[in-house]
């Protein structure tokens, strides 16, 4: 079956990983007779630039109408971008997995799952100034609480059977209540689970101490942002660290971390980030069709990063010596001959 990809290069290092990932995913597709139709659109601080919008209408169409979209990370206008689509398209669960590999210089050996609300909580927007000081308005309601709650109960039942609640009811009562509330009462109508919860300032220090305690974590929307570019770096780098942005019907994936300047055009941005949240977005869309190919062409991209970490296929980020673009060229290797 032939799926329609929209793909936003975005702005830093966002064209180097998704120039290595479109490498990766040409050879995957002689491999595993896949059939990509991939659409480039613009979005980010150059398309602002150039066009005056960091999110043109044709962008937010091409998003729409394709059965897919996959973007790289964007710098400045991220809010404008990132926060608009997900909101704009009610992308509601951010699943941001943790997964030390072999031979990754990693703090902690750790394999887990922090499921993020994507749409509520400081991050709708809503800042005013008021008679000199500023305030935030903290949105969280039952109806996207308890929809995140399923998310990660279907999430752990596939796993380890276990789902952290990560709040901090104890000062924020009205908000991380609400939230707390109607989790633990959608997690209750799946008995195999165990469920716990732990404050947001424990949870960050039980991160790096002693993270496998943690299958599926489940929190709000700036509580998850956080934490998941924490438990990026403590199982091995923030260059590897992919995510999912997904909705009742659509779906967006990209990479954690932002467009990294400091190391922008040098050619040594870790590009299995990027690779890997093609494999999320290939697992997505083969689950959504029954594509059997689809299904398996996204385990073998994890086993062919797996391989090539192990073989010390690595950008300096992670203690290795090799550019982006030779990392994408072994990858590609590796496709043919395993
Ligand atoms: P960042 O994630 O871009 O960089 C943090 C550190 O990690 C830097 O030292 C960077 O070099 C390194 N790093 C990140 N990705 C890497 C990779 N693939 N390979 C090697 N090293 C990597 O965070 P920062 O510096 O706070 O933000 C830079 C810009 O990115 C900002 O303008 C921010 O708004 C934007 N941003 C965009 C996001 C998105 O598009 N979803 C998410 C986060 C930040
Ligand atoms: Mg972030």
């Amino acid at each position: 079956m032939k799926y329609r990809i929209a793909w936003i290069p975005g702005d830093g290092i966002g064209p180097e990983i998704s120039e290595a990932a479109i490498k990766v995913l040409n050879t995957l597709q002689n491999r595993f007779s896949l059939n990509l139709d991939i659409s480039f659109y613009p979005a980010g601080d150059g398309c602002k630039a150039s066009c005056g919008m960091p999110l043109p209408e044709e962008t937010i169409q091409g998003v729409k109408n394709s059965d897919a979209a996959i973007k790289g990370p964007v710098g400045e206008t991220a809010a404008d971008v990132i926060v608009k689509l997900r909101q704009m398209l009610d992308l509601y669960a951010n699943i941001r997995p943790a997964k030390s590999y072999a031979n990754l210089p990693y703090v902690k050996n750790i394999d887990l799952v922090i499921v993020r609300e994507n749409t509520e909580d400081l991050y709708v927007g809503k800042e005013f100034e008021v008679n000199g000081g500023a305030v935030a308005l903290r949105v969280i309601t039952e109806k996207a609480s308890r929809r995140i709650a399923k998310v990660a109960a279907e999430l752990a039942l596939l796993r380890r059977k276990k789902v952290t609640i990560v709040h901090k009811a104890n000062v924020m009562k009205k908000t991380c209540g609400l939230f707390v509330r109607s989790v633990k009462e959608e997690l209750a109508k799946y008995p195999e689970l165990f469920v716990n919860e732990v404050y947001v300032d424990a949870a960050s220090m039980m991160l790096i101490r002693n993270p496998e305690v943690f299958d599926v974590i489940v929190t709000t929307n700036l509580f998850g942002d956080i934490l998941s570019d924490e438990a990026a770096q403590v199982a091995g780098g923030l260059g590897m660290a992919a995510s999912a942005n997904i909705g009742a019907s659509k779906a967006l994936f990209e990479p954690v971390h932002g467009s990294a300047p400091d190391i922008a055009g040098k050619g040594i941005a870790n590009p299995y980030s990027m690779i890997l949240s093609c494999k999320m977005m290939f697992e997505w869309i083969s689950n959504k069709y029954n594509d059997e190919d689809l299904k398996k062409a996204a385990s073998f991209i994890e086993q062919v990063c797996a391989e090539a970490l192990s073989n010390g296929i690595k950008t300096p980020d992670l203690a290795g010596e090799f550019t982006t673009d030779q990392v994408a060229e072994r990858l590609c290797g590796l496709v043919l001959t395993e």
